[in-house]
């Protein structure tokens, strides 16, 4: 095993701090006030500089942090290196790590008996609320950030599993406005150009899911000149993406034209043997949705007839008929698990991970009154963090007068008059 560089490290944290201004903010606000105070919470996410800032602003607000990865392709050693040297966390994860010892970084975390959990894809917590009932009792509540997590804690709640409170921080305006549309948009494609050094001008992109992720994906995509298809299986969703200027196809049509395909939808198997059969020679593969089962390479492997790495981060199957298809990142987020993958902007985290934080905060305030399952982050928590984003900008915003106020809270004939 290569030996860790924890100054590398250093110095990945001190840029990621540098450019996420919310935190700093919020690092200083804690010092006087500290409302995680004496709480351990465990942090299940894509470990790298990024992540370790939001893991430093929870130390800072008093909490005991634990930490694990999400994603053992994304875990990068340095920065957990460098957390680890600091007072208050301890993190368990290894880049690469098979499936045993990832299992067993999660489970160690859980025997720190977390009280609060932030977790990706309701990883963590489904873990403790499977192998640890007994610990159940002692959860305050979660933070999800996921689209998938989301769903799977629904899940728990409609078999009764859930004991606890949740807040579906995916779902908050904060997260998917910018997060899903610009961060995994910029990221994935940025990923794709460093990771494959080809033009994405004039290629014939293939975009499966309009989601939030989607939109982003495509309309970037758009922005660098490639010609853009939509594949969606949700008809509202198809028709926008056909009102907002792109082709929109099945994905059994758009295989056959497709230069370069993305996945963002958080199913399984999107893109299976049916399509590879219709593919173009050449054709790339790459996944921006959820961990690595959107494209089926265990069927695209049993087709091919040779694999080979034909550059970092990229695996072509040889099929009989001569056909070459590139799959980047062996299927998995490409913004996250390609060779030299940095994952979201800062920015773009400092945002996402700031209403994690005030969420948490505000999910421990009122944990006598939110019931167990997911809630809502309320409003209050989310425009608060925007505020702040646009306070660290310089930006100023209007204010509604008193008589606009007024108007908007009428209701009875003469009191509208009277406001207009
Ligand atoms: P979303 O629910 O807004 O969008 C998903 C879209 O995919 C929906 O419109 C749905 O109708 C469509 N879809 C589902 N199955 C499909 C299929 N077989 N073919 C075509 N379309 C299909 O979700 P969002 O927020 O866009 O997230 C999508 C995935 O991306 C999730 O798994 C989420 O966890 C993941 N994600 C990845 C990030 C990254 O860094 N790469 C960041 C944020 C989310």
């Amino acid at each position: 095993m290569s030996e860790v560089d924890i100054e590398l490290g250093r110095k990945k944290l001190a840029w990621a701090r540098a450019h996420m201004p919310i935190h700093a903010i919020l690092r200083e606000r804690f010092h006087r006030d500290p409302p995680l105070k004496g709480v351990t919470v465990a942090v299940c996410s894509h470990l790298e500089a990024k992540t370790g800032v939001f893991i430093e602003t929870l130390a800072a607000a008093g909490a005991e942090v634990v930490f694990t990865g999400s994603e053992p392709h994304s875990t990068q050693d340095d920065v957990v290196a460098a957390l680890n040297e600091q007072p208050g966390l301890t993190g368990y994860a290894r880049h690469g790590a098979d499936e045993a010892s990832f299992q067993a970084s999660h489970m160690a975390v859980v025997e720190h008996r977390p009280q609060f959990i932030l977790d990706d894809a309701a990883e963590l917590t489904a873990r403790l609320a499977h192998h640890r009932p007994d610990l159940l009792p002692g959860l305050i509540g979660t933070c999800e950030q996921t689209t998938t997590g989301v769903r799977r804690l629904q899940a728990m709640h409609a078999e009764g599993v859930m004991a606890f409170p949740s807040y579906a921080v995916n779902d908050s305006p904060m997260k998917h406005y910018f997060d899903n549309v610009h961060g995994t948009g910029e990221s994935t494609l940025s990923n794709i150009a460093q990771c494959t050094n080809l033009l994405l001008a004039g290629k014939q992109v293939v975009v499966a899911g309009y989601g939030y992720c989607g939109r982003g994906l495509a309309d970037k995509a758009r922005g660098w000149h490639a010609q853009v298809t939509v594949t969606e299986v949700e008809p509202r969703r198809a028709l926008e993406a056909h009102m907002n200027g792109f082709r929109v196809a099945s994905l059994a049509q758009a295989a056959a034209w497709g230069d370069l395909f993305i996945t963002a939808t958080g199913n399984p198997e999107v893109i299976r043997a049916e399509h590879f059969e219709a593919m173009k020679d050449g054709a790339v593969l790459a996944n921006a949705g959820h961990f690595n089962i959107e494209i089926d390479t265990a069927a695209l492997e049993s087709m091919a007839e040779a694999v080979r790495e034909v550059r970092p981060g990229i695996d072509e199957y040889r099929l009989s008929d001569g056909r070459c298809i590139n799959v980047l990142a062996d299927g998995r987020l490409a913004n996250l698990a390609s060779p030299g993958a940095m994952g979201h902007p800062a920015e773009v985290m400092d945002q996402t991970f700031a209403t994690q934080i005030m969420a948490a905060v505000d999910l421990v305030a009122r944990r006598e009154e939110l019931g167990t399952g997911v809630h809502p982050v309320p409003d209050s928590v989310d425009r608060s963090v925007a505020t702040l984003k646009l306070e660290s900008l310089g930006i100023e915003l209007d204010r509604l007068t008193h008589r606009q106020s007024r108007f908007e809270e009428a209701w009875r004939i003469d009191d509208i008059r009277a406001g207009e």
